[in-house]
């Protein structure tokens, strides 16, 4: 094995699974930071069990990132889910196209034959604009049907990692690290306790709407993110976590 742990990973799964408050926890082999292999696993996983979880009629939000871009491209199923709908979570947060929220959807969709639609909100929105856009019609229909999302299935980041890839502004990072950020997952910044410190200006799903949301899906390995992971766990509206086993091991250590 690449990581030799003491405890066996469904023993591990489970101490998570009490620690955190969540109704699963998946665990993989490895370290998705130095495996190519344990990070399609993870892809493979996380993909398994969305396709578990699906529902006719479901609206499914997705994030953006390389981690559900693995997902994305792995997810099948075997009869077309013809009245299932991908969207994204959030608009355009600085992401390569590969990566964004907007083409993991579509490629969800096209890879199960659900449906997709898209939402095209530019990064950055200074706030004048961002009301006047939130007045539109077409934008405000998608913002409904994101927000109706009945799963969200979401990538985490370490909070700096995520600043410097999404190119926020000097002073913004040095704010959200004086105030703790830690972790970022659909856009939000947390802290160590899963405190929000720091959001970014964009439409679709809102706190109060993950709060709300029936099943959140979060996915995330490789042993530099494990205090990110344990952060957004700790903020508490997580109900399915799926990891590897280096993050989950840094995750144990910080019980
Ligand atoms: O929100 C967190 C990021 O989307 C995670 O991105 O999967 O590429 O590390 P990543």
């Amino acid at each position: 094995p690449l990581y030799q742990s003491m405890l066996g990973l469904s023993e591990l799964e489970e101490k998570l699974r009490k620690a955190f408050g969540l109704t699963r926890v998946v665990i993989v082999p490895g370290d998705s930071e130095t495996s190519d292999r344990t990070r399609r696993e993870l892809g493979r996983a996380a993909g398994q069990v969305l396709r578990g979880a699906l529902k006719p009629k479901d609206v499914v939000a997705v994030t953006g990132g390389t981690t559900i871009a693995h997902v994305a491209n792995q997810l099948t199923s075997p009869v077309a889910l013809k009245d299932v709908w991908f969207v994204p979570a959030r608009g355009g947060l600085g992401e390569s196209l590969d990566y964004q929220a907007n083409t993991l959807a579509s490629t969800m969709a096209k890879r199960t034959g659900g449906h997709y639609r898209l939402l095209h909100v530019p990064d950055h929105l200074g706030e004048e604009a961002f009301a006047s856009l939130m007045q539109e019609p077409n934008i405000r229909e998608i913002v409904e049907v994101i927000r109706s999302a009945r799963i969200v299935i979401h990538g985490i980041g370490d909070a700096m990692v995520m600043a410097r890839r999404r190119k926020l502004e000097r002073e913004e990072v040095e704010e959200m690290k004086a105030d703790g950020a830690l972790a970022e997952a659909f856009g939000f910044y947390f802290d160590r306790n899963g405190a929000v410190v720091h959001k970014m200006q964009t439409v679709g799903l809102r706190l109060e709407d993950i709060v709300n949301t029936e099943l959140v899906i979060g996915v995330a390995g490789g042993k530099s993110k494990g205090e990110a992971i344990a952060a957004v766990m700790r903020f508490g509206h997580n109900d399915v976590l799926v990891t590897d086993e280096a993050a989950a091991l840094e995750m144990v250590a910080l019980l």
